[in-house]
């Protein structure tokens, strides 16, 4: 083989790879633009509280979170996120903040949308996400008069005899203050605690709950060896998303529903999560985590490319 033919052999593999690499590059593209954030994983747990009483053994919580109805969230992933969780017939409706993505009027907009949660024969109940204090909690109140939510804020309330659910102020935008949210609730009662920032999980580790949270989205888009993004103050908070145990307190973080900053979710599909509470005292096995094991898939099939490449 002459010279002039390897430079030609090797010009052409050179292209052939440029293309490859371009295709991969815009087929991740149309994944985390167009086909992931509609995507929706329902995700499937169980958790257990000693106090929960035998009657209520067994019963199901749907929670959804960062909605963010706005420009950014196709109205679509609400209205179908919304649908799935309903088809499971929950008991307990828990809605852990960032209804709106930054204009209150949006909270009228997604009213319509929540409205068929309201078969949850324990009721819909919520707390605040950093984005819902537009106008000194307008979002709250418009969600509440519109679409039957109930809000938690540095409160709690029996759902049930035996079971109390509490929910926190959001620890960026609110004054969340923990003490007071679990004041009315002995250490008889099993309770389901909401706070939207898993943050707030320090606040009440000290006690027995099953705490659900959101906020991190899950980091929305997870690029194969890189660190993805943190929420606002979640710096240094050891999880992302699933489950961890602090102390006396389990800990659930959900990818939540919608989207923030930019339309992209990528190897992180929105996720509605399906819990159901068991009295006992087990702890949380570790989340299926869809996102995590199909970020190792892609990563080690990056590596692969890239050996490939160079
Ligand atoms: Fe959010």
């Amino acid at each position: 083989m002459d010279k002039e033919e390897q430079k030609r052999i090797g010009r052409r593999r050179f292209f052939q790879r440029l293309g490859l690499a371009v295709g991969a590059c815009a087929g991740a593209y149309a994944d985390a633009r167009y086909i992931e954030p509609r995507f929706i994983e329902v995700s499937r747990h169980t958790a257990f509280l000693p106090e929960l009483p035998l009657e209520l053994d067994g019963m199901v919580v749907a929670q959804l979170s960062d909605i963010h109805y706005g420009p950014i969230t196709p109205e679509a992933t609400i209205r179908d996120a919304i649908a799935l969780a309903v088809r499971e017939k929950p008991d307990l409706v828990a809605l852990t903040g960032d209804f709106i993505n930054n204009r209150t009027h949006q909270a009228t907009q997604l009213a319509p949308f929540l409205k068929p949660l309201q078969i949850a024969r324990f009721g819909v109940l919520a707390c605040m996400g950093n984005h819902d204090y537009r106008r000194g909690g307008a979002v709250a109140k418009i969600l509440q008069d519109e679409a039957g939510v109930r809000f938690l804020r540095n409160e709690s309330t029996f759902v049930a005899p035996g079971l109390a659910v509490v929910g926190l102020e959001d620890t960026t935008n609110g004054r969340p203050n923990a003490p007071q949210a679990f004041a009315g609730v002995p250490d008889s009662a099993a309770c389901l605690y909401l706070t939207h920032s898993p943050t707030g999980i320090w606040g009440a580790m000290r006690r027995s709950c099953v705490a659900l949270s959101g906020h991190t989205h899950g980091g929305q888009v997870r690029i194969p060896g890189f660190v993805p993004h943190h929420a606002v103050g979640m710096a240094g908070f050891p999880m992302l998303d699933g489950w961890g145990v602090f102390d006396r307190a389990q800990l659930f973080i959900s990818r939540g529903v919608g989207m923030m900053h930019r339309p992209f979710r990528f190897l992180c599909p929105p996720e509605v999560a399906i819990v159901t509470l068991k009295r006992g005292d087990d702890v949380p096995q570790k989340t299926s985590d869809l996102a995590r094991r199909a970020a190792k898939r892609a990563e080690k099939a990056t590596v692969r490319v890239y050996r490939w490449l160079t």
